[in-house]
């Protein structure tokens, strides 16, 4: 097998991105396109349905917004593959086989997936491709050969699965027929909302976009969860669970300024509107380049499906190629 990296990674189109995802991983993907790697970025689809099969539409809205937040956040097209899930029926059947040597037992033990479970309802009845979503998603990994996985915490043991499945289908086939992947993390990890609660989401409604107007992330920022207690400017007050602390943390480069910062709220005399104000313009510096390369409204549509069409070619050639070495591998009869 070639030395090279492969970075895989991909979303399930249920939303816009917010700042949340820009911590989690869209940071460590812009950072890959300056490494010797290829690179490939797909669209979640398939999987979103495994939990959203009653609301097609807000799937089908989110495909080509998720092209436009991508190219916004700095995802360059010529130097990434953007791919729909659906439209690779080989990732499908490559499914189909690792199906055959993934249990139940071992699907049920998965945290991210009992969570999730316990979030949707689902705990009477399971729908079957919900279940079986992380088998598609070593599919997903392993269909690329992929040796880097960017990706928030949550996904750790959906990549555990796929190096498992990858070892497993290596030790049968007794050669290194799959790459074994890695988790690449992020040093920020997940970012709180904006009320302080521990997850940025767009269903809890705590979230800062990567397309929200300059006038919004102000109005989002100053509305912070900061330290309740510090009342008067000249209260010592609470770093820890600090939202704009937190996001300082995560997007202001000057860390030294921020520690600053921090020991003098610590001490007294630092306002919130001081540091809200501070965040405000780490947050515009990060996001008005997004707002100058996001594509423009009116052709974003069918420039974002032009993207999706030509990197779903390219994703069909690749996996089409690992599928019909996997079955050679396990001695598949083909016809
Ligand atoms: N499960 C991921 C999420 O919810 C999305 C995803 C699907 C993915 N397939 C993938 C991520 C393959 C990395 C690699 O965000």
């Amino acid at each position: 097998m070639p030395n090279t990296i492969t970075m895989l990674t991909g979303d399930r189109p249920t939303g816009p991105l917010h700042l949340g995802h820009h911590a989690g991983s869209l940071i460590e993907r812009v950072r890959m396109q300056a490494r010797d790697a290829e690179r490939f970025i797909m669209i979640a689809d398939a999987q979103a349905y495994t939990d959203n099969i009653g609301d097609t539409a807000k799937v089908a809205e989110a495909i080509p917004t998720l092209v436009a937040d991508y190219i916004a956040a700095g995802i360059d097209p010529l130097r990434s593959t953007i791919f729909l899930q659906s439209a690779v029926p080989e990732l499908v059947e490559l499914m189909q086989i690792f199906m055959n040597i993934t249990t139940l037992a071992r699907l049920e033990r998965n945290p991210t997936v009992r969570d999730e479970i316990k979030q949707r309802g689902f705990e009477k009845s399971i729908p079957a491709g919900f279940a079986c979503y992380p088998i598609a998603q070593a599919a997903d990994i392993l269909g690329f050969r992929a040796t880097h996985v960017p990706v928030g915490t949550d996904q750790l043991p959906m990549i555990e699965l796929a190096s498992e499945t990858a070892a497993r289908i290596n030790r049968m086939a007794g050669r290194d027929v799959l790459a074994i992947p890695q988790v690449v993390l992020t040093s920020t990890g997940r970012l709180p909302g904006i009320d302080g609660k521990a997850k940025a989401s767009k269903s809890l409604n705590n979230a800062i976009f990567l397309s929200d107007d300059a006038a919004e992330v102000k109005r989002k920022t100053m509305m912070m969860f900061t330290d309740p207690d510090h009342i008067r400017v000249s209260d010592p007050g609470k770093v820890e669970g600090n939202v704009v602390f937190s996001y300082l943390d995560a997007f202001d480069p000057d860390k030294e300024k921020v520690e600053d910062l921090k020991t003098r709220y610590r001490k007294g005399g630092l306002g919130d509107v001081v540091i809200k104000k501070e965040l405000v313009a780490v947050l515009e510096a990060l996001l008005a380049p997004m707002r100058d390369r996001r594509p423009d409204p009116q052709a974003s549509r069918d420039v974002c499906v032009d993207i999706l069409r030509e990197g779903t070619l390219a994703a069909r050639t690749r996996v089409a190629d690992v599928l019909a070495d996997v079955r050679k591998a396990l001695g598949i009869f083909v016809l």
